[in-house]
C-alpha cells in the first residue's frame, strides 16, 4: 500500500464522523458515464438542450429522448460498485455520518446505504406535474414506449426527479447537506470534478468548519490546492483497500 494510501487510512481510523461526497466518478465503474471529460455524457448531448429546466416545459421530447436512449437503459443495467459497498461497510462500522450524491442513479441506496442526501434529486421518481402523482423509472419508461413525452393517467405532463439545470435544488437536501459539512471531522470527495455549484460549495464549508479534507479523483479538481490528500486514481479500488 503506497504510502498517500497509508495516511488515508490513518486519517479515516482517527475520524469518527465522516462524511463522502460522491460524484459521476463514483458510479464510473458501475458503468455510467461520467459528464465532463473525454467521453463525457455533455459532448454527446448538449445540456443546455437535453437537460435544462426551460427547454423541458417547452419541449420536453429532448429530455423524454435522452432518458429513453441513454439514462434508463444505462441506470437500468447498473449495479453497485466495490465502492458503494466500502461506504455502506464504514457506516456500519459508525464512522460514516452521512452520504451527500450528487448522482441520480439511487446506487448508493440500492447498495444498502442510508443516510443518502441526494442534492440533484432521483432518475427513479417520475413526478405528474398536475396531480403530483409517483411513477418509477420503470413504469414511465412503459408509458414513454406508447408515447413520448410521456403522459400520466390524469393526463398530465410527467417530468423526472432529477435537477435539470435552471432548477434550484431540492431545499432540504442543501441544507442537510451543509449541516453535515459543517458538522464532519472528515469530509471525503469521491469521483467528482467539483465544477457544479452549490454543489461544490460543500468541501469549503467542510474545511472552514475544522473538517480533514480529502480528494479521490482521476482528474485534478479546483479544489486540490486545500485539501490535506489528494488521490488521483480510482474511487472503488483506493476505498476497498482502505475500509
Ligand atoms: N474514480 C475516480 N474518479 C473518477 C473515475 C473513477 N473511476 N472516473 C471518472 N472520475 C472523475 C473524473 O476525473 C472527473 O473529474 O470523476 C469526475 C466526474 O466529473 P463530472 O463528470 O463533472 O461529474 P460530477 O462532478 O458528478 O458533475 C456534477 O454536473 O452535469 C451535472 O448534475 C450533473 O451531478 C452532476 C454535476
Amino acid at each position: 500500500m503506497d504510502e498517500v494510501v497509508k495516511s488515508l487510512k490513518k486519517i479515516i481510523n482517527e475520524s469518527n464522523k465522516i462524511v463522502a461526497f460522491t460524484g459521476a466518478g463514483f458510479s464510473a465503474e458501475s458503468g455510467i458515464s461520467t459528464f465532463r471529460g473525454a467521453g463525457g455524457l455533455w459532448s454527446k448531448y448538449d445540456p443546455n438542450i437535453y437537460a435544462n429546466i426551460n427547454v423541458f416545459l417547452q419541449d420536453s421530447t429532448y429530455y423524454w429522448n435522452f432518458f429513453k436512449d441513454e439514462r434508463y437503459p444505462v441506470i437500468k443495467k447498473a449495479k453497485p460498485n466495490p465502492g458503494h459497498y466500502a461506504l455502506v461497510k464504514l457506516e456500519k462500522s459508525g464512522k460514516l455520518y452521512r452520504v451527500i450524491t450528487q448522482n441520480i442513479d439511487g446506487l448508493h441506496q440500492e447498495a444498502g446505504q442510508t443516510g443518502v442526501i441526494e442534492l440533484h434529486g432521483s432518475t427513479r421518481k417520475i413526478n405528474c406535474l398536475s396531480c403530483g402523482k409517483v411513477y418509477s423509472m420503470d413504469e414511465a419508461y412503459k408509458l414513454l414506449e406508447k408515447e413520448l413525452p410521456p403522459k400520466c393517467s390524469c393526463g398530465g405532463n410527467l417530468k423526472p426527479g432529477t435537477i435539470l439545470f435552471g432548477e434550484p435544488l431540492p431545499q432540504d437536501a442543501v441544507d442537510m447537506a451543509k449541516i453535515a459539512s459543517k458538522n464532519c471531522d472528515l469530509f471525503i470527495v469521491l469521483g467528482s470534478s467539483l465544477v457544479v455549484f452549490p454543489a461544490a460549495s460543500m468541501p469549503r464549508i467542510a474545511k472552514k468548519n475544522g473538517a480533514k479534507l480529502v480528494i479521490i479523483n482521476i482528474d485534478p479538481t479546483p479544489f486540490d490546492e486545500i485539501a490535506d490528500i489528494v488521490i488521483n486514481g480510482s474511487t472503488s479500488k483506493i476505498l476497498s483497500e482502505v475500509i
